[in-house]
């Protein structure tokens, strides 16, 4: 569908254009990538994340988190992870290699929570319990909420990226780095 794309220029604008679009469009496959890190002894981790910011000209993908959650020791650790997207739409896979910076105050931080605290999503920084927390009761919808906010940005720098599409003629594959691009057997 996107052959019309030929240059690294033009697909890695495409490829940027969006990443901004995910964060815009609700029904964007992009809006929900997989987010993996590396766990303690070797292990990995992957969860679903909303892309809530992309920064093109910092080259940064942006997250938000409850500090608690097992994500932001694994960052502190080891702040490589990898953003995993897939559209059907597009017929391109995504891989993008960051180095993650978790940040829980500051005006970065402040200016976000005021916003934030006015949807309805607040609450999912609100808990008295950490994420992960085992509950006696198998389901419990009602949340207790703590008057302390849990409200934490994951800045994540990209570094690297391999992008694959599929074509019905053909696919085609690339790692993309800020300055240079490897066409890759696909
Ligand atoms: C569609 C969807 C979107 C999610 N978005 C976020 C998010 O933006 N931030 C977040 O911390 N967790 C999000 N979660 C929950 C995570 O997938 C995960 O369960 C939680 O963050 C705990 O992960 P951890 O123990 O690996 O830190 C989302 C889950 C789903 C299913």
């Amino acid at each position: 569908m996107k052959n019309h794309l030929h240059t690294p220029q033009e697909i890695r604008n495409q490829i940027w254009k969006e990443l901004v679009r995910a964060t815009q469009d609700r029904h964007h496959t992009w809006r929900t990538p997989v987010l993996a890190t590396s766990s303690d002894n070797g292990l990995v981790n992957a969860r679903t994340v909303v892309l809530r910011e992309v920064d093109v000209v910092q080259r940064n993908l942006v997250i938000y988190t409850d500090e608690r959650s097992s994500k932001v020791p694994e960052i502190m650790k080891q702040q490589a992870g990898l953003f995993f997207f897939w559209s059907s739409r597009l017929n391109w896979q995504l891989r993008v290699r960051v180095n993650i910076t978790a940040s829980t105050s500051g005006l970065e931080v402040e200016q976000r929570w005021q916003r934030v605290s006015q949807s309805a999503t607040a609450n999912d920084y609100l808990g008295q319990d950490a994420p992960g927390t085992v509950r006696r009761e198998t389901v419990n919808t009602t949340m207790t909420t703590s008057h302390k906010n849990y409200f934490t940005l994951l800045i994540a720098a990209v570094t690297e990226m391999d992008w694959l599409e599929l074509g019905r003629d053909g696919h085609r594959r690339a790692r993309i780095l800020t300055e240079s691009w490897e066409w890759l057997t696909p």
